[in-house]
């Protein structure tokens, strides 16, 4: 097996390499392995890592693609066929897919037997750049999303960008969304490398892509092992979001993409670091711009009022006070907590600038 070592002797535990999927084997080191997937990715990719793993004992469990899926009836249904196939703790699961199988089959192998080693093996560019890292497992429920889960983390994240190709536009600019979110709060340099090469990200040219991919999984990496079960730091991977949630909310999940959200919702939040006279105009400027490149439609109408309703009931509010990560420097964001009836009119100056 081919060993790769970071600098300290540790075995790097996150890879990423174009071309990565077919030699994929070589990185699992699970004789048994129990393989989740989507239908959307089962067609795309399925005979290729049968290829790949054909020197393994290998069950797959398909599942059908999207948000629906991410629930507490989906994990059942694939824990009773792993009790079915008898996969004992010795063995292995594989989670082949974006963020939904990431979260779900991640959940499965945490609570499998008490725990099982797993993999995820992500195939959007959001999952490739965050939601396979750091360890977050969960499944949605009526009341809310993800508010079943547990923190547990891969044996190894296994990268593939060339899997990208196949992504639809929608989801392409999904991930962008978050690519920027790196960008804004933690490295200014990496942001004007977006600038620069913005074509190349969208049309997921293969070297680019595979330079985005590790930067932004260094960044978050960089927060998460900090800040593993999210009480301080790990919160600046919440800019953008706190509105993005509430736009997601005002016009339902779905309608757009969770990415775009969050490309409107930083939109608003520097702004609002702007009023607030955190950020020079200039640098407001760039960061728009860049959003506004980003998707080619324009940011829906809704009124700040209709937004309030679902901040008010944002999960990460403390005592009444709403939580905002706001830039406040090149690269570098904080978090600042506003009193409902300071921030509506803060909100109706900002989103008057847009
Ligand atoms: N665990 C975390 O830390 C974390 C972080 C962010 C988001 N998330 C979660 O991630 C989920 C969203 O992830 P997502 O955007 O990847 O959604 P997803 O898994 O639903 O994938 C989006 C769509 O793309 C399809 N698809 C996947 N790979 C493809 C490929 N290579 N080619 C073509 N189509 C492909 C899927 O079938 C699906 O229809 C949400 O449930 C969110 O809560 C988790
Ligand atoms: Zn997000």
């Amino acid at each position: 097996m081919e060993k790769m070592r970071e600098a300290d002797g540790r075995e790097e535990t996150i890879i990423v390499k174009n071309g990565l999927i077919d030699s994929i084997g070589s990185y699992i080191s699970g004789k048994r392995l129990f393989l989740v997937t989507d239908e959307t990715v089962y067609g795309h990719y399925g005979e290729r890592i049968k290829v790949t793993l054909s020197d393994r004992d290998i069950e797959i469990y398909v599942i059908p693609g999207g948000e629906d899926s991410k629930t507490m009836e989906t994990a059942t249904a694939i824990l009773e066929a792993m009790l079915e196939k008898n996969l004992s703790r010795s063995d292995e699961l594989v989670a082949f897919g974006g963020g939904v199988v990431g979260d779900v089959a991640g959940f499965c192998a945490a609570i499998y037997m008490r725990g099982i080693p797993y993999y995820q093996v992500p195939t959007t560019l959001l999952a490739q750049v965050d939601s396979s890292v750091g360890g977050k497992t969960a499944v949605n429920m009526p009341q809310g999303k993800n508010l079943v889960g547990a923190f547990y983390q891969p044996k190894r994240v296994l990268i593939d960008p060339g899997l990208l190709k196949s992504l639809s536009e929608r989801e392409r600019v999904s991930g962008i969304g978050e690519v920027v979110k790196y960008g804004v709060i933690l490295d200014y340099d990496f942001l004007r490398s977006l600038e620069s090469n913005l074509a190349k990200l969208q049309s997921m040219e293969p070297d680019y892509l595979e330079y985005v991919i590790r930067r932004c999984v260094a960044l978050k990496q960089s927060v998460t092992d900090q800040d593993e079960r999210e009480s301080g730091l790990r919160k600046i991977l919440n800019f953008g979001h706190t509105v993005g949630h509430g736009i997601e909310k005002i016009f339902g999940y779905g309608t757009y993409s969770h990415g775009e959200a969050v490309l409107w919702g930083m939109a608003v939040e520097s702004a609002v670091a702007l009023e607030q006279g955190l950020i020079e105009p200039m640098y407001y400027e760039e960061i728009f711009e860049l959003i506004q490149r980003c998707t080619s439609r324009s940011m829906p109408e809704f009124s700040v009022e209709a937004l309030m309703k679902p901040l008010l009931h944002d999960k990460k509010n403390k005592a009444g006070a709403i939580s905002f990560i706001l830039p406040v420097g090149k690269g570098s964001v904080k978090e600042f907590l506003f009193e409902p009836a300071v921030i509506e009119p803060i909100l109706e100056r900002s989103r008057r600038r847009l």
